[in-house]
């Protein structure tokens, strides 16, 4: 077997080709679309690029080509796994064309998302898919502007502006307190926090359902979460307990799984079971949900599915100038488990 040389970026694809004893075409055909060269020919020049210790010249390609193989997704927060599993479809249908994912975490701060985007457009990236802080313009970002396209990924864009792809939120607000009031629950806390439509698409939908009760909007008390992680779900169960006894409902439906996770940890330090003091519903599904140690009820948002779809719609975006926009909704699903159950009497 050869020894191939220790790697060079001096070495040109004309040399490739030579080597090969194919065109400079073929050789680029192989680098950039391989399924276009038969696999014989392939070999060759894969072995020729072998043996020369050939190194493509990435800043010349994305010059030449006037964009690099990459796809920007800025997200929320990195240590919310309902993020990581979106993260996980994009990087899923990125690699299958393949292009890589550079992941940005905007801490939900409009300035540090804008520093992202603009640090995105300097790469020259495919498009972007953006998970828009509460208080950004949300509108196409200025990278649209730029003629980079732009996705917004849980998030409902109103306008035909761009494409967007997310959940329908207030349905599963109302499927989340359904649930409860069909337990037979007369007084439900929402916990939940921050500025962000998904959050408060989910408390609409769960007055919706208490609306449709007699006791009507009162059946549902809100909460207020610091953070809308496992310790703002802690916080919130100090705000809980510290309610006097009779004026402390019987369940809670949160804003997501960690926030749930937070209150579960809490409630049981304290004393409480769940479901037999206080039922708990979350949303999201994240993994952990499901392994808690009171199995979570929680609303199933299709986390992998959202990345995909957005990055399959960013891709055909940025290869059709006929694309149409279009904003994808997905449904939500409640998977009931053992954090929920009949109030006691
Ligand atoms: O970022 C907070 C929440 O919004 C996440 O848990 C997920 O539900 C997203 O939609």
């Amino acid at each position: 077997m050869t020894t191939p040389k220790s790697s060079s970026s001096t070495t040109s694809v004309r040399e490739v080709a030579r080597r090969a004893g194919v065109s400079v075409g073929t050789v680029s055909n192989v680098l950039n679309r391989p399924d276009l060269v038969a696999s014989p020919t392939r070999d060759r020049v894969r072995r020729a690029i072998d043996e020369l210790g050939f190194v493509r010249n990435e800043s010349a390609r994305q010059l030449r080509a006037g964009r690099s193989r990459t796809l920007g997704l800025i997200v929320l927060d990195i240590t919310n796994p309902f993020f990581t599993d979106v993260a996980r479809g994009v990087e899923d249908a990125a690699s299958a064309a393949g292009l890589s994912v550079i992941l940005c975490n905007s801490d939900d701060d409009p300035e540090k998302e804008a520093r992202y985007v603009e640090l995105l457009v300097e790469q020259r990236v495919q498009g972007i898919l953006i998970v828009p802080a509460a208080a950004s313009t949300r509108q196409p970002s200025l990278a649209a502007s730029r003629g980079i396209p732009t996705i917004l990924l849980d998030y409902y864009l109103k306008t035909p502006l761009g494409c967007s792809v997310s959940v329908d939120d207030v349905a599963g607000g109302h499927m989340a307190v359904r649930h409860l009031l069909d337990l037979g629950h007369t007084r439900i806390a929402f916990v939940g926090g921050g500025s962000s439509t998904q959050v408060a698409d989910r408390q609409r939908g769960a007055l919706k359902a208490a609306a449709a009760t007699k006791a009507g909007h009162g059946t549902v008390m809100t909460i207020t979460a610091p953070s809308l992680n496992v310790a703002g779900g802690r916080e919130a169960a100090g705000s809980l307990l510290a309610l006097p006894a009779r004026e402390r409902p019987s369940a809670v439906f949160c804003a997501n799984d960690l926030i749930a996770l937070g209150l579960l940890q809490e409630l049981g330090a304290s004393g409480l079971s769940v479901p037999g003091d206080i039922s708990l519903v979350g949303y999201d599904d994240i993994e952990f949900a499901a392994s808690a140690g009171v199995p979570l009820t929680s609303v199933r948002q299709p986390r992998q599915e959202l990345g995909q779809v957005a990055a399959a719609l960013l891709l055909e975006e940025a290869a059709d100038p006929d694309h149409r926009h279009r904003q994808v909704v997905f449904d939500p699903e409640l998977v009931i488990r053992a954090s929920t159950g009949r109030p006691v009497s």
